[in-house]
């Protein structure tokens, strides 16, 4: 599954650029509070008016404080998958349940620098697990490879059947990178400067699906 960022399109005209990238799995959505991260994007308002602008599944991404607080409003909205991190909340199993009980997929994500150990206990309280591959808050860093090692871990738990999730990656994503993280075991990649920086948006979704599909060991869940 390919999910384009729309932090790398224009922000005037987010309608137009969801449409540029039809055929698309997800829509991958960056909210940041300058907070958690220190740079500042979209919210609530932005997500509920794009929702009645395009079909395809909305995946909000909030890199944001309090998530206990902001995030289930986005799934009552109607995204169809809210995550947040944990490294902003103590209780990110309270949080899931909320997101969950108002209609959404429930995502964790862990920064680079986050181990995955602490977490494996939790992760069958929700449904998608993002691994950041760069420092949350900005588009166009170079991937780091070594948190390929987290995903790794995780899909023998998802490939022996002891969880059921589905494995994306946020960061640095591209036609160079792409394959070594769908060996690893990624099921979703998100991509943001590699989709919006391409002269054919759509085709770059559609050449990144490619690529990562004929490198791929494993199928993907569809949730
Ligand atoms: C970064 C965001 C990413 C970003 C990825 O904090 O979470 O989703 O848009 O951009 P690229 O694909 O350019 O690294
Ligand atoms: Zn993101």
């Amino acid at each position: 599954m390919i999910a384009p960022s729309i932090l790398s399109a224009d922000f005037a005209r987010l309608a137009e650029e969801a449409d540029a990238v039809a055929g698309a799995d997800w829509l991958h959505v960056d909210v940041m509070d300058a907070h958690f991260v220190p740079n500042l994007t979209l919210g609530l308002p932005v997500v509920q008016s794009l929702l009645q602008a395009t079909d395809i599944p909305l995946d909000c991404h909030l890199m944001i404080d309090d998530p206990g607080r902001w995030a289930p409003p986005y799934a009552e909205a109607g995204a169809h998958n809210v995550t947040f991190h944990a490294e902003a909340t103590d209780d990110p199993i309270a949080v899931a349940r909320d997101i969950r009980a108002a209609g959404a997929k429930a995502g964790l994500s862990i920064k680079p620098n986050t181990p995955i150990e602490p977490y494996l206990e939790i992760l069958k309280s929700f449904d998608t697990l993002l691994v950041m591959s760069v420092e949350p808050g900005f588009g166009g860093q170079s991937f780091i490879p070594a948190v390929l090692d987290k995903a790794r871990a995780v899909r023998k738990l998802v490939d022996s059947g002891d969880l059921r999730l589905l494995v994306e990656i946020d960061g640095g994503i591209n036609v160079d990178t792409i394959e070594q993280a769908a060996e690893a075991g990624i099921d979703c990649f998100v991509a943001g400067s590699a989709v919006y920086g391409a002269a054919d948006p759509a085709a770059a979704v559609r050449g990144l699906r490619e690529q990562a599909a004929k490198a791929s060991p494993h199928l993907t869940l569809a949730i």
